[in-house]
């Protein structure tokens, strides 16, 4: 056994200071996760109800089967955006009669359940993790369709959620319709476009323009019943397979629908019990300084992820600031990457390039775990050829064809983030810690360069340089960088997959490398672009 030692002094101060300053950052975390399930606030949570409704993460509950995880995605969808936090959808992994399934949930409280850019973005996201893993799609319907006041940043590229499903079904992955209520133009084109759909009594409104708009466009008078209820749907459009009585019902048909599609994993699951860490996740709070200037070992996070803490490292003593070994996590085996010193040299992009070759050979996943400030620049590295060996890790993990996920632990800046799998690399899921920070490069250096060059350019032009500015602007660009590069701003913006506590690392990753292991993991044999030596 190869049983990481952990020298973490848990009675130590440098222990208790990052303990607190990770549980701060988690608390602010929480209140901005409750904004989510709040949903649209009292008043519209209470309507729904009256109206007999279930509210979105209900419908979900009594989808998936009883005591299984949900993982829910993109929690902080729209964060810093003029619109509800969560964007008014609920997407996520859960289990529905033993299988796998991506689920999507309008949530009809915030603003009728209607679909703002953010909502689009985070619908997309789903849509291709369903495709990269070969996840079943079970849509629960409910939405007023696109924000009409936004609706220019939506109507066109929006037109990419239908395409999506029959993609997915050309694909042959199942795709599911569950219709709680409006689902009018555009949104008619869920069920149009899905595998199966199942309709509600007096319940589902599925029409391409409602009574209103038939009475403007042709004169013709009419009712939501007649033009898009579900009786009409199941009786004579035929586009309603199933009529549910109730909204339970209506679930339960889902699950039977699920129970019967005989959708196979491609590979099976681990058949053994996987031994959990010997060191307690708990201590993963106290591993990340506050201040992510001072460096920590990434040996402390590995030992309290994997399996057993068993790992064996590759090459341990050449390129010594990135971390690379072997592991399993829940019973699968993985590649882990971690930055140790924060700066990439030459040495570890190789050994990074290597790395990833041998686990496309092998066809193991890629665990991606971010610490770095990039790659080191200065004359000796330049001339070294820093470039071209950041190049080469940056060809191996464009090229690789193996599953990657990315956690970003502390910083994760300029092309560093590029290097470890950021989000432009498509690791097949991307969570952030409260502790993360990711930018071009840190918010001092950057207004530190800003100024330098606006300096030069006064000189060029002959003009005095005002000091004073200078300090106040530095300032004001610090503060803006420093606030946008917070997980919750960039979680807002969809550019990872959620904000999640270290604690949960281990079972969120173990999650994950399940649903991964839907699709078929076969790594590149060949076909990285051209190494330069
Ligand atoms: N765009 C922007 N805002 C919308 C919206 C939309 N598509 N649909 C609803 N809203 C807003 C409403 O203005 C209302 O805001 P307010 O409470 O601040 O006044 C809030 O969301 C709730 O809507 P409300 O109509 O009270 O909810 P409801 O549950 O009774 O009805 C709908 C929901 C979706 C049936 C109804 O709002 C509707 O028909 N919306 C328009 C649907 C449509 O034609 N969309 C265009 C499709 S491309």
């Amino acid at each position: 056994m190869t049983v990481l030692d952990s020298a973490l002094d848990t009675g130590g101060p440098d222990y208790a200071a990052a303990r607190a300053a990770m549980l701060d950052k988690l608390a602010a975390l929480d209140t901005e996760h409750a904004k989510a399930l709040a949903g649209g606030g009292e008043k519209y949570v209470a309507r729904h109800r009256e109206r007999g409704k279930l509210l979105a993460r209900e419908r979900i509950e009594l989808l998936v089967d009883p005591d299984t995880p949900f993982l829910e995605l993109s929690p902080l969808a729209a964060w810093g955006s003029d619109y509800a936090v969560g964007a008014s959808l609920i997407t996520g992994i859960g289990v529905v009669e033993g299988v796998e399934c991506l689920i999507t949930a309008n949530d009809p409280t915030v603003r009728g359940g209607a679909s703002n850019p953010w909502t689009l973005k985070k619908a997309l996201r789903a849509n291709e993790i369903a495709f990269a893993n070969r996840l079943p799609v079970v849509s629960l319907v409910e939405s007023g369709g696109a924000d009409l006041p936004s609706q220019k940043e939506i109507f066109i590229p929006g037109g990419a959620l239908f395409r999506d499903l029959t993609r997915l079904s050309a694909a042959g992955i199942p795709t599911i319709a569950v219709v709680f209520g409006n689902s009018t133009a555009g949104g008619a084109y869920v069920p149009g476009m899905s595998d199966h759909a199942v309709m509600i009594k007096e319940r589902s409104k599925v029409f391409l323009g409602g009574p209103p708009l038939v009475k403007m466009a042709t004169g013709e008078e009419s009712d939501d019943e007649s033009l898009g209820g579900a009786e009409m749907h199941a009786r004579t459009s035929g586009l309603a397979d199933h009529y549910a009585v109730d909204e339970a019902d209506a679930l339960r048909q889902a699950r039977r629908i699920v129970a019967r599609l005989n959708h196979r994993k491609a590979l099976p699951d681990p058949v053994a019990l996987a031994e959990p860490p010997k060191y307690d996740e708990d201590e993963l709070l106290g591993i990340v300084p506050g201040d992510l200037k001072t460096p920590f070992d990434p040996r402390e996070v590995i030992a309290r992820v994997v399996d057993g803490s068993d790992f064996d490292e590759f090459k341990p003593l050449y390129g010594p600031s990135l971390v690379t070994g072997w592991a399993t996590l829940h019973g699968y085996p993985v590649g882990v990457l971690a930055n140790a010193q924060g700066v990439l040299f030459g040495p570890e992009s190789q050994k990074a390039a290597q790395f990833i070759q041998l686990a496309n050979q092998r066809d193991i996943p890629l665990v991606f775990l971010h610490n770095t400030t990039g790659y080191m620049v200065g004359k000796e590295y330049e001339q070294g050829g820093i470039i071209k060996h950041g190049a080469m890790m940056i060809n191996a993990v464009s090229n690789s064809k193996v599953p990657h996920l990315s956690v970003l632990m502390g910083a994760s800046y300029g092309a560093g983030h590029y290097g470890m799998c950021g989000r432009a690399y498509d690791p097949r899921f991307l969570f952030a810690w409260p502790s993360a920070k990711s930018a071009v490069m840190g918010p001092q250096q950057l207004a530190g360069v800003l100024s330098i060059v606006a300096r030069a350019s006064a000189v060029a032009k002959g003009q005095p340089y005002d000091e004073e500015a200078d300090a106040g602007l530095r300032a004001l660009v610090e503060a803006q960088i420093e606030s946008e590069s917070l997980p919750m701003f960039l979680s807002g913006r969809l550019y990872d997959d959620g904000v999640i506590d270290p604690r949960d690392t281990r079972t969120v990753l173990g999650l994950c490398l399940s649903a991964i292991h839907t699709a078929p993991v076969e790594g590149a044999r060949g076909g990285f672009g051209v190494f330069r030596m």
